[in-house]
């Protein structure tokens, strides 16, 4: 692509003039800004975008540019985990990076801001700017405020309480463990304006990522959303809206564009960050993606390599009490990074979007014992857990590839796991074990076929783990899958099982009763049943029936390009 492709856009006069552009001044244009914008009214997680949009808009008008709006699908998984178009999710992570490199190309940007959000999106606004390298960075809609109840576990979290309550709540419900009145306190508290889910779940995850990888504002990824359903986007956001259009202008001044940021030493910084806040299983997938986008050579092993060395220091949902806008409101990312720079873990030198390096950026923030007392933020020298107690990736007979362990913090009270398999072939057919109290402590429940050609898109098992914490199962049943899990997923988990059932993987071999072994100090997953019966279950394995995704259909396309999660689901 030309670097002066903008030319084109600006001497289409009759167009530019008929799409209610002044020609002349479109002809003047400082920069031509593709606004990135995944906007919908359907979901809180993306619903402020259009206002954030439109004040980019002028903003960039206000420094003589012009911005062009793409739009994308922004899926809420909130909205979708559970029900029959979950598999449109991780699917729609590579059609909102596609949407956004071809309205970048067609409109014939210079520059381009993302405006990020859900889940797919975060990761999403990362992809295309690595992928077409145009001057840029990521804008962070914000997460949602979190609210409060006076009653149970829940009154004991003060004004921290989330999504994830809600969600445990309404399988607390089920199981008879509150009343209905208290459920409904949960449904009009958790949620008291618009953002994304509120604590280190997998938007703030991303958004955490964006930061600590350089390529959005410092403060930028923590942000409340607003300050109520009925009122307009947080002043916080409009500051970074301002402060994200000034630091563009100064991107395209000096020269520094995405990949000039987005080096390995920058995602091991990101790597080294999220690990320390406690990010999700989902960050492997999207990491792996970004790098493949930003020629940088991160693989999976890598990322364990990295993550195992870092302790966990926020205390935030889900393995701590913590929502994100509390870590905003002591200095946000900055803080973390700042105690992991000061211990030797970040790489100081890299270079930013403020056109200042990471150590520069840092150099005003308050050290851990400035901010008083506190509990948001642990020093590496008292953390929450210690290193290599959050995320791992296991091999084994079960998971050739690889999976991912989710310990969030917490050891397992034997060292290891050894419980009986419960298989299921679908998310539908485990819940409804699991609602019947066919589940006992022990047991190690099976959900294969739901992978990214099996699901097909990797759906989240977010709603099983839901059941399995509200019914106090949490810490004595395992969960096994080939799909995903959400950030808000916690327990003794392990995803992303690679090679997945609906290819030949392993998994597909286990039978009920089966003897399942999670051992996490091995890094081991295995199937408890000799080598030669596993090769003769697998001999009438045979590959799922093909017509059961539609021809011509997204998922027709997805199913013959996604690779394992092993290599990030990339298409
Ligand atoms: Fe959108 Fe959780 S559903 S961030």
């Amino acid at each position: 692509m030309t670097q002066d492709s903008s030319t084109y856009w600006k001497k289409s006069r009759v167009e530019v003039r008929a799409a209610g552009f002044d020609p002349d001044r479109a002809a003047q244009a400082t920069a031509i800004v593709t606004i990135a914008s995944a906007w919908t009214n359907a979901h809180r997680c993306n619903n402020r975008v259009r206002a954030i949009t439109d004040l980019l808009v002028d903003l960039i008008a206000a420094r003589g540019g012009q911005g062009l709006v793409v739009g994308a699908p922004a899926v809420s998984d909130a909205l979708t985990q559970g029900t029959p178009t979950a598999g449109y999710s991780l699917v729609s992570r590579d059609v909102a990076a596609d949407c956004f490199e071809i309205g970048h190309y067609a409109h014939h940007g210079d520059a381009m801001i993302v405006i990020s959000g859900c889940d797919k999106t975060g990761a999403a606004a990362l992809m295309p700017l690595a992928r077409t390298n145009a001057f840029g960075l990521v804008l962070y809609p914000g997460t949602s405020s979190p609210g409060r109840v006076d009653f149970g576990p829940w009154a004991r979290k003060g004004t921290n309480l989330t999504i994830m309550d809600w969600a445990e709540g309404r399988a607390a419900r089920e199981a008879g463990r509150i009343t209905a009145e208290e459920f409904d306190a949960l449904e009009r508290n958790v949620l008291p304006g618009s953002g994304t889910c509120g604590a280190m779940f997998t938007a703030n995850t991303m958004s955490t990522i964006a930061e600590a990888i350089g390529m959005m504002l410092p403060h930028g990824a923590s942000h409340p959303a607003d300050r109520g359903a009925a009122g307009g986007i947080h002043e916080d956001v409009a500051a970074q809206a301002r402060a994200s259009v000034d630091a563009l202008y100064r991107l395209m001044e000096q020269g520094i564009r995405p990949r000039d940021i987005m080096t390995e030493r920058a995602f091991e910084n990101a790597i080294t960050t999220v690990y320390a806040m406690g990010g999700s299983t989902n960050m492997y997938l999207h990491l792996l993606a970004i790098a493949r986008e930003a020629q940088v050579p991160i693989g999976i092993e890598r990322i364990q390599a990295i993550g195992e060395k870092v302790p966990l220091l926020a205390n935030l949902q889900p393995h701590g009490p913590y929502a994100m806008t509390s870590l905003h409101a002591i200095g946000g990312v900055p803080i973390v990074m700042k105690e992991l720079l000061q211990a030797g873990f970040l790489h100081g030198d890299v270079m930013t979007v403020t056109g200042k390096t990471l150590a520069e950026n840092l150099a005003d923030v308050p050290t851990l014992d400035k901010l008083g007392q506190q509990d948001i933020v642990r020093p590496v020298k008292d953390p929450i857990a210690p290193a290599n107690n959050h995320i791992s990736v296991l091999k084994g007979n079960l998971a050739p590839e690889s999976c991912l362990l989710k310990l969030s913090g917490k050891t397992l009270e034997k060292g290891v796991f050894r419980g009986t398999a419960r298989v299921f072939d679908s998310e539908a057919n485990a819940m409804k074990a699991i609602r019947a109290g066919e589940i006992v402590k022990g047991n190690v429940v099976v959900v294969r076929n739901v992978g990214p050609v099996g699901g097909p898109g990797m759906p989240e098992m977010v709603m099983l783990t839901i059941q399995l914490q509200g019914r106090g199962l949490g810490e004595d049943v395992a969960l096994i899958t080939d799909g995903r899990f959400s950030g808000v997923s916690h327990g003794i988990l392990i995803g992303h099982i690679s090679p997945e059932a609906s290819k030949g993987g392993p998994i597909a071999a286990v039978r009920d009763g089966d003897a399942i072994v999670i051992d996490p100090k091995k890094r081991t997953l295995d199937l408890d049943v000799p080598d030669a019966e596993i090769a003769r279950r697998m001999a009438s394995w045979t590959a799922p029936d093909a017509t059961r995704v539609r021809p011509g259909s997204v998922h027709h396309k997805y199913v013959r390009l996604v690779s394992s999660a092993h290599y990030g689901c990339i298409v």
